[in-house]
């Protein structure tokens, strides 16, 4: 067997440089407009249709719709908004719990605590980076009961309502095992597929396999719309439901003005949907270029002690952000520091929800892998700019 070797951090710099043919700063992630974003944009604004009505908001949902294989897709203002409605779709009331992993964006458990809902944080797996169905079956078993009014938590006697993994990276949580423990509790599933547009769990698209699924195309995200978000419904019922819930909910009628609920005004301005429908059309050119990205990290990787981060073998992930497990805390804080000193960013994973201030006091369980991967991951350059491509 070949003998492990440490790369030094300035060989991967040189190594993300010729990747990227560049001497310039090299950012995370960068959104590329080379496709017909300009003449979608231009043709929205000479129609004056730039708001919250317009084409290029019903094609870019029925694109997404398609897409993604979902029953219906309804564009909102950004990936929070598309969380927000839908946990709101699935009933999460003021006072409930709602499950999710410690080892998330921030967004995740704000979207549920502007409900007046709780987080309870749960562990990761190694496998996924995304939440374990190991710890979730164990804490239900232990903390929760199933009574007629559906899933509660034994201490505290409030409802559980929602278990919400997030497809860390964009790779695809294990699913089938998930949905398995929700049913068997009573629990709606909602998948904060945000970060994971183009990855698909053994076959199906993420964000389609729970009762409801959340996009972002923030400006970070595989495909951008500048802020924008997309709910994934599992049923054209609750699409229906949730396009009249976000856009204020307004009986449909010429000129009278009627609301049958509080609504959200969630919409899409038809200005940024004009800008998904381009990025859109260029997706499948962004994965196969992110897919071969992570293959050359891959390999580069592969003889040293640093663990480059693979999709789960059940999965084809967008690759959305590289990552590497550094062989200890010292050498990633080493790897941070001098890369971003050379102008190359990369980034450690964000800080466990329970140590935010808001978050502090959530109910949580054992978090030993959320704990070690929060410890030891750095996240690389994904932009989809590869040389192998761009250079032909
Ligand atoms: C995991 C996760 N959830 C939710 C969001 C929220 O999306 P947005 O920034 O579009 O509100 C993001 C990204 O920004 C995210 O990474």
């Amino acid at each position: 067997m070949e003998k492990c070797r440490n790369i030094m951090p300035h060989e991967i710099v040189t190594f993300i440089r010729d990747i990227y043919k560049s001497n310039d700063f090299i950012p995370l992630h960068a959104p590329t407009f080379n496709g017909n974003e300009l003449a979608y944009v231009s043709e929205t604004i000479n129609s004056t249709f730039v708001s919250s009505v317009g084409k290029f908001v019903d094609e870019f949902e029925l694109n997404v719709q398609v897409y993604t294989g979902s029953a219906k897709a309804v564009a909102t203002v950004n990936g929070t908004a598309a969380l927000h409605a839908a946990m709101y779709m699935v009933g999460v009331k003021t006072g409930d719990l709602v499950i999710t992993q410690a080892l998330t964006f921030v967004a995740t458990c704000n979207a549920l605590h502007h409900m007046g809902a709780e987080p309870i944080l749960l562990d990761v797996s190694k496998k996924s980076l995304s939440l374990c169905p190991v710890a979730l079956e164990r804490f239900l078993d232990e903390f929760a009961i199933l009574t007629k009014d559906g899933c509660f938590h034994k201490d505290s006697q409030r409802k559980i309502s929602a278990v919400v993994p997030m497809h860390t990276f964009g790779h695809p949580a294990e699913l089938d095992e998930l949905a398995a423990i929700c049913e068997k509790w009573d629990l709606p599933l909602v998948e904060d597929a945000a970060e994971s547009l183009g990855s698909f769990y053994k076959g199906r698209h993420t964000g389609t396999i729970g009762d409801m699924g959340a996009l972002s195309f923030n400006g970070n995200k595989i495909i951008t719309t500048g802020g924008g978000g997309m709910v994934l419904c599992s049923s054209v019922e609750l699409g229906d439901k949730t396009k009249h819930v976000t856009t204020t909910a307004k009986a449909p009628h010429r000129y009278e003005f009627f609301h049958d609920q509080p609504g959200f005004n969630y919409r899409m301005p038809n200005l940024n949907a004009a800008l998904g429908c381009a990025q859109m059309e260029s997706l499948g050119e962004f994965l196969i270029k992110k897919r071969a990205l992570a293959v050359e990290y891959q390999e580069f990787f592969s003889k040293s002690d640093y663990q480059f981060v693979r999709e789960p073998d059940y999965a084809k992930s967008n690759y959305w952000l590289n990552a590497i497990i550094c062989p200890d805390k010292a050498s990633r804080d080493n790897f941070l520091q001098f890369t971003n000193e050379e102008g190359v960013m990369t980034r450690p994973i964000w800080q466990l929800m329970h140590r935010l201030p808001m978050f502090k006091h959530a109910i949580r369980d054992e978090l030993k892998n959320s704990e070690w991967i929060e410890k030891l991951l750095v996240n690389l350059p994904s932009s989809p700019a590869h040389r192998t491509l761009t250079s032909e």
